[in-house]
């Protein structure tokens, strides 16, 4: 499998405190990556290690399959950055912000003018390129910072807190804009402590708590391994009860109840036990009209993540 971010037993202690423990993440290329903590996780950390801001006190961080040893100018284009609450000189306008970064990428004009234009529109702040970075809203700094991040048209990019300081509608832009810029290949890993942000825009997740991973994978496997159990909701054509009788023999069945026309059944299986319910159902002589499989959300599956671990 194709990595964009690896780290081996990644450490970073500032003092006697172990910001990040033994870390281990794996990013696949082409996903967007969601590095989820509460505050004071060690997200921060783990990502100034990964764009050579921070030196780690033990293990190894390869990023794009280069070892990272401080700050590589080669790999520094392929990797576009936007940290934490980014803080522009407000002095400068927009565009002269991106042309600056372009300078320093040794973008020649007609490139930087061309790609400054298209990221403009692409973050949705076309017609501000002449304002004062002073005079830009906190959320119009931020998408400011995500154009600064795609300038070099990096293949991986790394966001820390893009939604932080964003309004609900700014929000959903972000994601928007995630959306889009993955749709080209680029791999995303972006740091939140919002489940509701990363789940709804990841495609795969870390959950780090104290420095530790406490779980990655893809957000669904996520989601159902930890929360050890899946709802299914089944509507049928009849009254529900012997239905339910049938069901609840079944050995990984923990839970019954109905509602109205639907069946809600609790399970404890790892696998899809959709066939064997619906099996059930049928020998009795039931008709199904619709089954899903209602998923926990991801806060439900972190808080139970973090309380285990303690
Ligand atoms: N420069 C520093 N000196 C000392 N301790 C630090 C420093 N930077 C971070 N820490 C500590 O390391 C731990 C991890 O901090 P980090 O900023 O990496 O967390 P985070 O997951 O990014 O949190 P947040 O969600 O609040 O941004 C915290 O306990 C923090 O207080
Ligand atoms: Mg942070």
């Amino acid at each position: 499998m194709d990595l964009a971010i690896e780290t081996i037993d990644l450490t970073k202690k500032y003092g006697s405190l172990v910001a990040v423990n033994r870390l281990n993440l794996r990013v696949i290329k082409g996903t967007i990556h969601g590095f989820l903590g509460p505050n004071g996780a060690g997200k921060t950390t783990t990502i100034k290690i990964l764009v050579g801001l921070l030196k780690p006190d033990g293990g190894r961080a390869i990023v794009l399959g280069e070892e990272v040893h401080g700050d590589n100018p080669r790999a520094r284009l392929k990797i576009g950055y936007m940290p934490e609450l980014p803080k522009f000189p407000r002095h400068l306008k927009g565009w002269e912000l991106l042309d600056i970064y372009g300078q320093m990428y040794g973008m020649p004009l007609q490139e930087r003018r061309a790609r400054i234009k298209r990221l403009m529109e692409v973050v949705g702040l076309k017609g501000r390129e002449n304002d004062l970075i002073g005079e830009y809203s906190k959320g119009m700094q931020q998408r400011l910072g995500i154009a600064q991040a795609l300038l070099s048209e990096p293949e991986l990019v790394i966001l820390d807190e893009p939604s932080l300081g964003l309004d609900p509608v700014g929000m959903v832009e972000v994601r928007e804009m995630i959306r889009e810029i993955a749709k080209d290949g680029v791999t995303i890993f972006l740091s939140s402590h919002l489940l509701s942000e990363v789940e709804q825009v990841c495609t795969h997740i870390s959950i780090i708590h104290r420095g530790i991973c406490l779980a990655e994978g893809p957000l669904k496997d996520i989601i159902s391994k930890i929360s050890g159990t899946a709802i299914l909701e089944v509507e049928v054509a009849e009254t529900p009860d012997k239905i339910v009788e049938a069901v609840k023999r079944l050995p990984f069945v923990s839970n019954i109840h109905v509602e109205g026309s639907k069946v809600m059944i609790e399970t404890n299986a790892d696998g899809d036990v959709r066939p064997q319910i619906s099996r059930a159902i049928i020998e009795t002589g039931g008709t199904i009209i619709y089954m899903n499989v209602k998923m926990r959300s991801l806060e439900e599956a972190f808080m139970r993540l973090i309380m285990k671990s303690g």
